[in-house]
Parts: C-alpha cells; structure tokens; sequence
C-alpha cells in the first residue's frame, strides 16, 4: 500500500513522501504518544485499522487529520517523523501546517525546520493560498522557534483554546504569506517530484 497521488517532495537533508505500508507501526504509535500530539492536538482515538484507512484516505478529504507525508532522511532512508495540515479554511484562503519529529533522539539537528519548509513549499506551490498558519502551545518552545526561523510571524495568542495535561494552555497563532514566503531567504530549495 502506498498513498497515490502525492508528489515526493525533495530537501537536501530529508526529503517527504507519501506513507507506505510499512511505515504505519511506527506512525501510529507516535501519533498515539501524548508527548507528541499533547502540545497542539487531542490525542488519537485510533485504531491501527481506522488510523490505516485515515491515511489512505487522506489525499482525497481535506479535513483529514491523518498524516499526510511521512519524513524521511536521505542519506540513510531513516524514517523521522510526519507532517500534515489541516483542512483549508471554510472562506479565508489559509490553512494550518502541523509537524512531529516523532524520533525524539534525532530532534534539534535541523529536520523539524526543513520538513516544515518542504510542507510549506509544497501548500504554496499546489494550492491558491494566501497565507499558511500554525498554532502551538505557548509552552512549546520547539515548535514556535521552527516556526519562527521559517520566517513566520507570531500573529496572537488564543487563549485557553487547548487542553493536555489537567489545565488548559494559552495557543500562539502564526503565519506566513505568499509573498513573504517568496522573499524570505531560505537554505531550503525543495523541488517537487510529480508521483509516480
Ligand atoms: C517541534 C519539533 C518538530 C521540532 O523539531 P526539531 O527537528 O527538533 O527542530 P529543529 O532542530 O529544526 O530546530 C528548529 C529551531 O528550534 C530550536 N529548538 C529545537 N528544539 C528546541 C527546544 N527543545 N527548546 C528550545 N529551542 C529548540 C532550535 O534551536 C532551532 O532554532 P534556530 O533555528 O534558532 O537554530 C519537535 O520538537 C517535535 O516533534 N515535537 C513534538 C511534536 C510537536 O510539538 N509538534 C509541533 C506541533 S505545533
């Protein structure tokens, strides 16, 4: 099983593909992992069949919170985690990227802020948005400074719109326009490789 359709998306480090059958295992239990998915998500209610079916399905429905491409190093084909975004927004021509470096032992080296690039490239590049966002716990500090280094801009806070670990938590609001994410001067030059 491999997921059609979706465009192989090359870095230099890394590059994101479409999820395979034998990456599920390792997919499902980071996305069951409240370490990973606490800071920006509830957490899954899946099961390894209907997390299966989820990520099959998720090139054909927009508001799929599966994971969209899994995150794979070049060098060594080493599998590090997945990325997605969530469904475009009903009217404004916007929509969320989300990330997991679901291999905590290959964190901090670079790969979370170049997946993110790839995703980012690749949402301006297919579709007509104007804007991509991401939301993150105040607290998560790894997450924003990805976002930040992209050149994204901290936009507001929600507040309390998020609830892990017994209280709720503050949400900041980032985002990049098209014409800032063109301008912005980038280590990253992906390019799209159309799927087979
Ligand atoms: C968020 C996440 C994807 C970051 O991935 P990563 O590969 O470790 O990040 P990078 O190595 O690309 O680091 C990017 C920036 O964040 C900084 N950073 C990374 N981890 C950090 C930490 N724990 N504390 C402070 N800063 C950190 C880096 O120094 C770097 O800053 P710089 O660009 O100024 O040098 C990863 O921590 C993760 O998967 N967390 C759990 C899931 C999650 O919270 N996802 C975000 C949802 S909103």
């Amino acid at each position: 099983m491999t997921v059609s359709g979706l465009p192989l998306l090359q870095g230099y480090a890394l590059r994101l593909r479409a999820p395979a059958r034998a990456d599920l295992p390792k997919l499902f239990d980071w996305y069951n992992d409240p370490e990973n998915v606490a800071p920006f998500d509830r957490f899954s209610l899946d099961t390894a069949e209907s997390f299966e079916a989820a990520v099959l399905a998720a090139p054909d429905d927009p508001r799929s919170l599966a994971p969209r491409f899994v995150v794979e190093r070049v060098q060594d084909g080493l599998v590090l985690g997945f990325v997605g975004h969530y469904q475009p927004h009903p009217v404004l021509e916007t929509t969320d990227v989300w990330y997991v470096l679901g291999d905590r032992s290959q964190r901090g080296k670079g790969y979370g802020k170049e997946a993110v690039g790839l995703l980012v490239d690749y949402l301006f590049h297919e579709a007509t948005l104007a804007r991509v966002g991401a939301t993150c716990d105040v607290e998560n500090v790894a997450s924003y400074r990805v976002l930040e280094g992209l050149r994204f801009r901290r936009e507001g806070t929600l507040r309390s719109a998020l609830f892990h670990h017994a209280r709720w938590h503050d949400v900041l609001v980032y985002g990049v326009t098209r014409p800032e994410w063109a301008e912005a001067p980038r280590s990253l030059n992906p390019t799209l490789v159309p799927a087979p």
